[in-house]
């Protein structure tokens, strides 16, 4: 699948403007598509991270990295995702950067998500659903999101994200209200925030394979 992921990061560079500032996500297709910004790196004005994974490649590559609170709202965001159903709504956090993704993803103004085909699925929920959560209330959220949804929530063990926090991983779900899972999910008290994508899709999915599809 990497050459896949190869091929869909390296499309995105076609949405890259001159003078943008880009946001810019987390996981291996958008390590690619990094990798290809580097080559581009004169024309742009820097980028915005979602993560400290992506913010020391792009550092590698000298592009600069810069706080969303000073650049405003974005033009472009680029990002992969572990699901994608065909109304464009995603599960995401698999590299644990949801809550930052999210974040990027509402400040753009275009959010081009970039795939391998193995992403795309009819009902989103194979790929176990992340929810960033306050250490404190891990098992409190835990048994709220078991009544809520019946999925069976698993604490990845091991693993802070950039903001200190845990993730748990709903498994055994199939999500046929994506935008009233998200809201309820996001209620509970202890929840950053929830890895569906369905109130703030992509605008743009890229499948990568030879050649690329591109989703309008
Ligand atoms: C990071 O938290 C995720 O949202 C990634 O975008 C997602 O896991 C996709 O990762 P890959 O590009 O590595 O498959």
């Amino acid at each position: 699948m990497s050459e896949a992921k190869r091929l869909a990061g390296e499309k995105a560079i076609e949405f890259v403007e001159d003078g943008m500032i880009v946001g810019v996500g987390t996981g291996s297709t958008v390590a690619y598509f990094i990798d290809a910004l580097a080559g581009i790196k004169d024309r742009i004005k820097g980028a915005v991270s979602s993560s400290e994974q992506s913010t020391a490649r792009l550092k590698q590559h000298g592009i600069e990295v810069l706080d969303l609170n000073h650049t405003g709202t974005l033009s472009l965001y680029v990002d992969g995702a572990d699901e994608c159903d065909p109304h464009k709504r995603l599960i995401k956090g698999g590299g644990a950067a949801l809550t930052r993704e999210k974040i990027i993803a509402e400040a753009s103004k275009q959010f081009v998500c970039i795939v391998d085909p193995s992403k795309q699925v009819p009902v989103l929920g194979r790929f176990p659903l992340p929810v960033e959560v306050i250490p404190m209330a891990r098992s409190l959220v835990a048994r709220e999101i078991l009544a809520l949804t019946g999925g069976q929530p698993v604490w990845r063990d091991g693993v802070t994200t950039d903001n200190g926090n845990v993730v748990l991983d709903i498994h055994n779900l199939s999500i046929t209200d994506p935008m009233a899972m998200e809201r309820e999910i996001n209620q509970i008290p202890g929840v950053v925030s929830v890895g569906l994508f369905a109130r703030r899709p992509a605008d743009i999915v890229i499948i990568g394979g030879e050649p690329p599809i591109v989703l309008r």
